[in-house]
């Protein structure tokens, strides 16, 4: 069954399609987009899917991982749809999220003579996806990209919203480009082979949306037996948990593509995040992990402003930790160091650091009037926990 939920952004409209066993109709929804819009209702036309607008030839981005369980997936379905096929394959993992990987899509893009009218498909988790984003955002001055996520986190944030990019040796994304996807399409189906851990991270993500935009989804995985695991999950609460997510993500973004305002509030617990995961040099935590630590310190900063209840920021505890993921710092871990790089983030307006606190469930509000004792008071109580 499919579900489809459209991105009604002005210039870039676009479809996000959950479907178990997607990937083996790739081709099908590139060559022929009505059998996704035909889901979508006239009012959401204008997506720029079908041959005339993503040409023939088409650059399949992946890692070896990926590639090996679900290229040839993919490889068929498009050849079967006729297009004609080349697949550039990375090493895996953020330290190869660089410019250096950057030149390798373009060799494979400049070998099968990509073209303005072709496209290139990004088939992996976020790494792959924001790469495979910026190269098609770049090649030839922008050519059409297609998100295939196959990592939860994936799948509910980095493949929506057309924020693409590289890591600079300095700092994480700092090299970039806003540029859509022509369609999304998530099978969910690919979740069976991820790791645990890696599935964990996307909880974080997906914890999120219920802290800042959806109670319901926030009390779905309250009410779930148990949550830190793909296998834990029903097919049904699985896609509806994804379907939420998703739709969360939409929401925002179409309201503030290129993030003016409303779209900081997906980078909830993200700062604090960032800075734990740099200062144990990107070895201790992964994206998801460094999150899911932000919101815990984030949520408590609220609740020590008094912006939100102590209860409600120990129910957000209680799903993170529930979600498998961790919540305590290490014993050594430095609290004052993340008050430097705070001001070195590139979220930083003017000096100022801007936070993400909630302020009930579903909701939040952006300030930069936090005082550092808070935030410090914040980070000792995650270690102090930590120490016991
Ligand atoms: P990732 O892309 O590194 O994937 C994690 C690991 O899972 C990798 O080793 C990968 O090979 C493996 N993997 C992926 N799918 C698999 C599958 N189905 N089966 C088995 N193994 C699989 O990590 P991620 O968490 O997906 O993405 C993190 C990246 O996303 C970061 O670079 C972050 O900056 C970026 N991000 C971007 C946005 C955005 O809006 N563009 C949002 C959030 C995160
Ligand atoms: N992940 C944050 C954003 O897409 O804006």
């Amino acid at each position: 069954m499919q579900t489809v939920i459209s991105v009604p952004l002005p210039q870039n409209p676009y479809p996000v399609v959950l479907e178990a066993g997607g990937l083996g109709n790739i081709g099908a929804y590139l060559s022929q987009p009505e059998r996704i819009s035909a889901h979508l209702g006239s009012h959401q036309s204008g997506h720029k899917l079908g041959k005339e607008n993503l040409g023939k030839k088409v650059l399949v981005v992946s890692n070896p991982t990926i590639w090996k369980h679900y290229g040839p997936t993919v490889v068929t379905s498009l050849a079967q749809a006729g297009f004609d096929v080349a697949h550039c394959i990375l090493p895996a993992g953020e330290r190869y999220k660089t410019l250096r990987s950057l030149e390798k899509i373009f060799d494979s893009a400049l070998a099968h003579r990509l073209e303005r009218s072709s496209t290139m498909i990004a088939l992996g988790g976020g790494v792959v996806g924001d790469m495979t984003g910026f190269a098609a955002a770049s090649w030839l001055r922008g050519i059409a990209v297609v998100q295939v996520p196959t990592t939860l986190l994936a799948m509910v944030d980095a493949s929506i919203g057309g924020k693409t990019g590289v890591n600079h040796p300095q700092g994480k994304n700092l090299i970039g480009a806003f540029h859509q996807p022509r369609l999304v399409l998530i099978d969910p189906e690919t979740l069976h082979t991820l790791p645990t851990r890696e599935f964990r991270a996307g909880m974080a993500e997906v914890i999120k949306y219920g802290v800042i935009w959806d109670a319901e989804l926030f009390e779905q995985l309250e009410a779930a037996d148990q949550i830190d695991r793909h296998r834990a999950f029903t097919p049904a609460l699985l896609l509806d948990m994804l379907r939420r997510s998703c739709q969360a993500k939409v929401d925002v973004v179409s309201q503030d593509e290129k993030e003016s305002g409303l779209r900081a509030i997906l980078n909830y617990g993200h700062t604090i995040g960032h800075a734990i995961e740099s200062l144990t040099q990107y070895r201790t935590f992964n994206h998801g992990e460094g999150v899911g630590l932000g919101m815990i310190a984030v949520g408590d900063i609220a609740a020590r402003l008094k912006l939100w209840p102590k209860d409600t920021a120990e129910r957000q505890y209680q799903l993170i930790q529930k979600a498998g993921l961790p919540t305590q710092l290490p014993a050594s871990f430095e609290t004052a160091a993340v008050l430097e790089v705070l001001t070195t983030d590139k979220k930083v307006r003017a000096g100022q650091v801007r936070f993400i606190l909630p302020t009930g469930l579903g909701q939040v509000k952006i300030t930069d009037q936090v005082p550092t004792s808070e935030i410090l008071g914040a980070l000792r109580q995650m270690q102090a926990v930590a120490a016991d």
